[in-house]
């Protein structure tokens, strides 16, 4: 049986999936459209990333495919109702990744917040000259009413860490979730709510036809000028060339950019601000997780092609 891996995984993963034939993308490059459909043919499995499109068109490419495991929580690269229709079983890396990415979120707002990356530039472009009492000034997280958009188990777990910090904590999603509320303290909210009174707004939804540019110019209007927004779940919950006026014209006062609308495009004028933090799209990318994302991906493949038992962790 064939499998493919569209991109270098830390993982010893042919030692994993010794026994298989690996058609492994062994770089960091990312395979093109036509590649991935040349490749799937005439695969029984395939480990995509969240930057490979798996569209009707490459699944229809594919001939005796059964499983997808995607090397991210989100999924909304891949069309798994179509793959549902074909009978692909796609699967996604849930569970593994919750304490990382929530952890990026809080270090994102940080260092909005508190001016981190800023300070780092300023050291180093050798300007410090002398502590000074004005000098770089942020905002306290304490007292601050943080707003979550999603509130799934990224969602919940930010909320879970910002406790500590001793924050008023508001949430909105699809669904009022009185377990998360006990496990957070967390005050379900409308989205209106959220949005008008929340000092800082963090994204953590996945994308699809509700959330995708659920963030605008028109929101952006209703929040406080002092609003911090943070975007860990994807890019296009956010319009970014809104966003980007946002900011510019002081509408809301900074943000912090884990995801972008049109990775790894980023509207150009996001590089004039100084009060953005953007980054690489890191959210679950430490060694310990990134192992065991890949570790997740070879067992829902084992699952569905040796096993023969639908993955905990299949989506469609
Ligand atoms: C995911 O897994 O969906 C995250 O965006 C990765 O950082």
């Amino acid at each position: 049986m064939k499998i493919v891996i569209t991109q270098k995984l830390p993982f010893d993963i042919e030692k994993y999936l010794q026994g298989f034939v690996l058609d492994y993308n062994k770089t960091d490059n990312e395979l093109s459209k036509d590649e991935i459909i040349k490749k799937i043919q005439d695969a029984d499995g395939i480990i995509t990333m969240l930057s490979d499109t798996i569209d009707k068109e490459v699944i229809d490419a594919a001939t005796k495919l059964k499983v997808i495991a995607n090397y991210a929580v989100g999924y909304n690269n891949i069309d798994f109702n179509y793959a549902k229709k074909r009978g692909i079983v796609v699967c996604n890396t849930p569970d593994v990744l919750t304490e990382t990415t929530a952890e990026l979120a809080v270090a994102l707002l940080l260092s909005v917040t508190r001016r981190i990356v800023e300070g780092h530039k300023f050291v180093e472009n050798k300007k410090f000259k002398g502590w000074k009492p004005e000098l770089l000034l942020g905002m306290d997280l304490y007292k601050k009413t943080v707003g979550i958009y999603g509130f799934g188990k990224i969602g919940q777990t930010i909320g879970r860490i910002l406790k500590g910090f001793d924050v008023n904590l508001i949430y909105n999603t699809r669904n009022k979730n009185y377990q998360a509320e006990l496990l957070t303290g967390a005050k379900y909210v409308t989205f209106d709510s959220l949005i008008t009174e929340s000092d800082i707004i963090i994204i953590a939804a996945p994308l699809n036809e509700t959330t995708k540019y659920r963030f605008t110019i028109s929101e952006f209007k209703m929040m406080k000028p002092s609003a911090i927004l943070i975007n860990i779940g994807r890019g296009p919950i956010v319009k970014e060339d809104d966003l980007y006026l946002a900011l510019k014209e002081g509408v809301i006062s900074g943000a912090g950019l884990d995801v972008f609308e049109h990775e790894p495009k980023i509207f150009e004028g996001l590089f004039e601000l100084n009060n953005i933090v953007m980054l690489p799209h890191i959210g679950s990318a430490s060694t310990e997780t990134r192992k065991a994302m890949a570790k997740l991906c070879c067992d829902s493949v084992l699952d569905v092609l040796i096993n023969k038992k639908k993955p905990f962790n299949s989506i469609n």
